[in-house]
């Protein structure tokens, strides 16, 4: 992306806010006119009180300086106030564009994009975004006036003497467009490092169990020590430069002072110049070399800012590979059959983990759909609600392609448990209540008594007021599962799919959970894919799915007496 790309955006970003920021450049010119009138009168001061002695001037002079800063204070306080307000306004918007943007897209998005990835794009990305926005751009307006206004004070005192600022600015230009270009590298490759210290952070704080389970808090503790050695290696290359640039801008700084003094001098002494002319040239022309030297600071700001700029844009940019069509039709109640046509799935294109899948489920059946593991049963049914992209073959609903109906008006109509449950760090009545937050109190107890979970909950220290730990870390398995059982029951949806629901379950929580599921399959249409072949026995129809391929259908009694691959798998955990 070059630069002028991204400026044009940006542009559109801080456009709702440009009443703000013309009045904030309004009150910066206004400081920058009082800088320059605080220099100015250096020279009446030594001229009309100092040599003159000017006893009016003397009384008026005090007055007018406090009115000075008075007015400079004012307007200052204007311009950083709504300043702030902008940046922090912009970062606000960005933060919610990308996470709104990220959340429209599908789940490959998410199996190939690290969570801390996304989530240092949002937090630090964004931050120096705006910093380059409020502070840097804007300061650069600011600092362009501030000199402008001394240099005309400058010239207007003694022009001659002025000339030297023409050989100062360019010596001091050099510097700030070489360092510039080394920020802006520096910072791509520190933000890429930041990222990989959100990774880590994120792993080993959401799997700390396993990190422990395996004692690896020493080897996890290297790995984590190695990643921030990175980081300070690149932010100390950094702050080498930053550091060198103060001193550098202060040497070339003082050479121009040096020069001054030596041509200044010899006018006063010569007649040609009076001190205070000399005194009030050299305070104005020390105040427009302090923004010069800021220059370099904010350039570094800016480079940093477009560097993570282009970071959140490609994110932004990375269109969602699922989006409803534009004449998306909304999907009508579910009511006759599902239809599997000539379906072949890849991951990223490669082979084929799903090929020519042809299967019609009729509605009301439960289907079960069993085979070893890798097999591909969790894509088939994530292909249902379009969690993942149909490039081969068609899925139809009651005729309808579901590539030509809304997101929402499909996904409202199929509930799902999967084997890891889902819950969020909240109370249970808001984790039941995660489809319908409208949902009255009587319908979620309803819920969770049909799902078996309603004494457990009653039980815990607040009922269904509990908040229940990131993840539902503190229920049990069996209790998480049957939370998100009344979850997928509430949202009482025609469609259901159950992934491995009880595979993680002791016997007596199977138990609990099979009736609780027994009571959700009722009057719906079922995907059960199950680990444990003995809850899917009163299955109306098992598919027996095989390196990607239904290799037998049939009942319960039909597959055992074909001695196939079902037989097989039975027999491997009965005997
Ligand atoms: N996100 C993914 N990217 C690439 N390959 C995947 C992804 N998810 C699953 N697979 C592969 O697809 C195949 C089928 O996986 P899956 O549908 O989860 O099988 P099952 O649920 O039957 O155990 C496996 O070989 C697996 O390695
Ligand atoms: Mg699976």
């Amino acid at each position: 992306m070059t630069n002028k790309e991204i400026f044009t955006r940006l542009y559109k970003v801080i456009f709702p806010y440009r009443v703000k920021l013309l009045i904030a450049m309004l009150a910066m010119i206004c400081v920058a006119g009082f800088t320059g009138a605080q220099a100015y009168l250096v020279k009446d001061l030594l001229d009309k009180i100092f040599m003159e002695k000017d006893t009016f001037f003397l009384k008026l002079l005090p007055i007018i300086v406090i009115a000075i800063f008075f007015l400079k204070g004012v307007a200052y306080y204007i311009y950083t106030i709504l300043l702030e307000k902008v940046g922090q306004s912009v970062i606000r918007d960005f933060r919610l564009q990308i996470f709104n943007h990220i959340h429209t897209q599908s789940l490959s998005f998410f199996n190939k994009m690290p969570t801390g990835t996304l989530m240092s794009r949002i937090i630090s990305d964004v931050a120096l975004l705006q910093q380059a926005v409020s502070n840097a751009l804007v300061g650069i307006v600011r600092d362009f006036f501030q000199v402008v206004v001394l240099l005309g004070v400058v010239f207007y005192m003694n022009w001659r003497l002025a000339m030297i600022s023409f050989i100062v600015l360019p010596v001091a230009a050099y510097p700030i467009v070489k360092f510039g270009r080394l920020f802006r590298k520096l910072s791509t490759s520190t933000q890429e490092e930041v990222a990989n210290v959100s990774n880590i952070l994120h792993e080993t704080i959401t799997g700390n169990r396993i990190v422990k389970a395996f004692t690896k808090e020493e080897y996890e503790g290297r790995r984590f020590s190695g990643q921030v050695t990175r980081l300070f290696v690149l932010t100390m290359k950094d702050a080498k430069y930053r550091c060198m640039q103060h001193p550098l801008m202060e040497f070339i700084g003082g050479v121009a002072i040096a020069l001054i003094i030596w041509f200044g001098g010899n006018e006063v002494i010569g007649g040609t110049a009076t001190p205070g002319t000399f005194f009030a040239f050299l305070t104005a022309l020390i105040a427009a070399y302090e923004p010069v030297k800021g220059v370099t600071r904010i350039n570094s700001t800016i480079q940093q800012g477009l560097a993570a700029a282009t970071r959140v844009y490609a994110i932004l940019d990375i269109e969602p590979e699922i989006s409803d069509k534009n004449d998306a039709a909304v999907l009508p109640p579910f009511s006759t059959s599902i239809e599997f046509k000539n379906l072949t799935y890849r991951y990223d294109d490669e082979t084929a983990v799903l090929s020519n899948i042809n299967l019609t489920v009729p509605s009301g059946e439960v289907l079960a759909i069993v085979g070893p593991s890798g097999g591909g049963k969790t894509t088939l049914t994530n292909l249902v609600p379009r969690f993942l992209e149909l490039k081969e073959g068609s899925i139809l609903i009651d005729g309808t392609d579901i590539k030509d109906v809304t997101l929402a008006s499909l996904r409202s109509q199929i509930a799902m448990v999967t084997q890891q449950t889902i819950l969020f760090n909240d109370t249970v009545r808001n984790n039941i209540a995660y489809g319908d937050q409208q949902a009255p109190l009587q319908a979620i107890h309803d819920a969770a008594r049909a799902a078996h979970a309603f004494d457990f909950i009653q039980a815990l220290p607040d009922g269904f007021d509990t908040i229940i730990g990131e993840g539902g870390a503190r229920l049990s398995g069996g209790q998480g599962q049957r939370i998100s059982i009344a979850r997928a029951i509430l949202k009482n949806a025609p469609i259901l799919i159950l992934d491995e629901a009880t595979s993680a379950l002791d016997t007596e929580s199977e138990r609990e959970v099979q009736k609780a599921l027994e009571n959700l399959m009722k009057d719906r249409t079922t995907f059960v894919i199950a680990h444990r072949l003995s809850t899917i026995k009163n299955a109306s129809r098992i598919i027996v799915v095989k390196d990607g391929e239904i290799v037998e259908q049939g009942t319960h009694e039909t597959l055992i007496a074909k001695k196939g691959e079902y037989e097989l798998l039975y027999n491997m955990q009965y005997n």
